[in-house]
């Protein structure tokens, strides 16, 4: 090979390593400037930091405090009784804990969130009719308009045999019964095992007039000769 297309060769040679060595020190390298951006699409934009002042406002804060009488998306305390049915309650130390845990006397009380036992609101007959519209609007296509877990969506479901279907809990089985409004008023909010929840659809009040309505219906369903005023309970009797 001739002398200068080797030389030639050489510099190109030392020339290819030039990318490279720049690669190496931009990796290795720390650099206050930005990187070299080519196609910006908002990537970097003017901001205040966290905490920073901001000559701007009066209170020269940088972060602006939520406007006066904003109440956070779902940002109700774990113990309201009207938005979630439930209140905290003073549990008395438990013996049964401190055995378990060997910490006698650590603990005064315990606090727990329980499912509230009286309505939030007054209990009117408009509230229960609202409550009987809103019922058949949004449970009984499940539960029935009795309330027996066998709503019209649950009798397709049977004709369907896809064998996906969860049967709508009877609201008039014992158990339920004995629950507290808070616990069934939770059931509505957020729905129960498959269940979906209600609560995003269903406005804080109208889920209320639903459970003071499933009262009456479950009392509707446990009645006996005892309600039935004196004077018609011979009647009923012959029936
Ligand atoms: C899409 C059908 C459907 C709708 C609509 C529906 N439910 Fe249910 N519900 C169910 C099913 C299914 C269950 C049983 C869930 C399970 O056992 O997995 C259930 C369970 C329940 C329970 C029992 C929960 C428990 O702790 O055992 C209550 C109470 C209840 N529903 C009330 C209501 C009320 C009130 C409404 C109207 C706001 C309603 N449901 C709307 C399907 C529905």
């Amino acid at each position: 090979m001739p002398r200068p297309l080797l030389y030639a060769f050489a510099v190109l040679f030392a020339l290819s390593l030039v990318p490279l060595a720049f690669i190496a020190r931009a990796r290795s390298n720390h650099s206050d400037k930005p990187r070299i951006h080519i196609i910006p699409d908002m990537d970097n934009q003017a901001r205040f930091e966290a905490q920073a002042g901001n000559a701007a406002f009066a209170d020269g804060r940088g972060m602006r405090p939520p406007v006066e009488g904003a109440v956070p998306f779902q940002g109700a305390q774990l113990d309201d009784a009207l938005n979630r049915g439930t209140h905290t309650v003073l549990m008395p130390p438990s013996p049964a804990l401190y055995d378990e845990l060997g910490v006698e006397g650590l603990f005064e009380h315990s606090v727990e969130v329980l499912p509230v036992h009286s309505f939030p609101m007054p209990v009117t007959a408009e509230l229960l009719e609202r409550g009987h519209e809103r019922f058949d609007v949004f449970c009984a296509p499940c539960h029935g308009q009795s309330g027996y877990g066998d709503g019209m969506i649950d009798k397709r479901a049977a004709e369907l045999q896809e064998g996906t279907w969860t049967i709508p809990s009877n609201l008039h089985d014992q158990p339920l019964r004995e629950k507290p409004v808070g616990y069934l008023y939770g059931v509505v909010t957020n729905g129960a095992r498959s269940m979906p929840a209600y609560g995003p659809q269903i406005p804080v009040e109208d889920r209320w007039a639903i459970v003071a309505y499933v009262k009456a219906l479950q009392r509707s369903q446990d009645g006996d000769i005892e309600d039935v005023p004196v004077e018609l309970r011979d009647q009923i009797r012959a029936e």
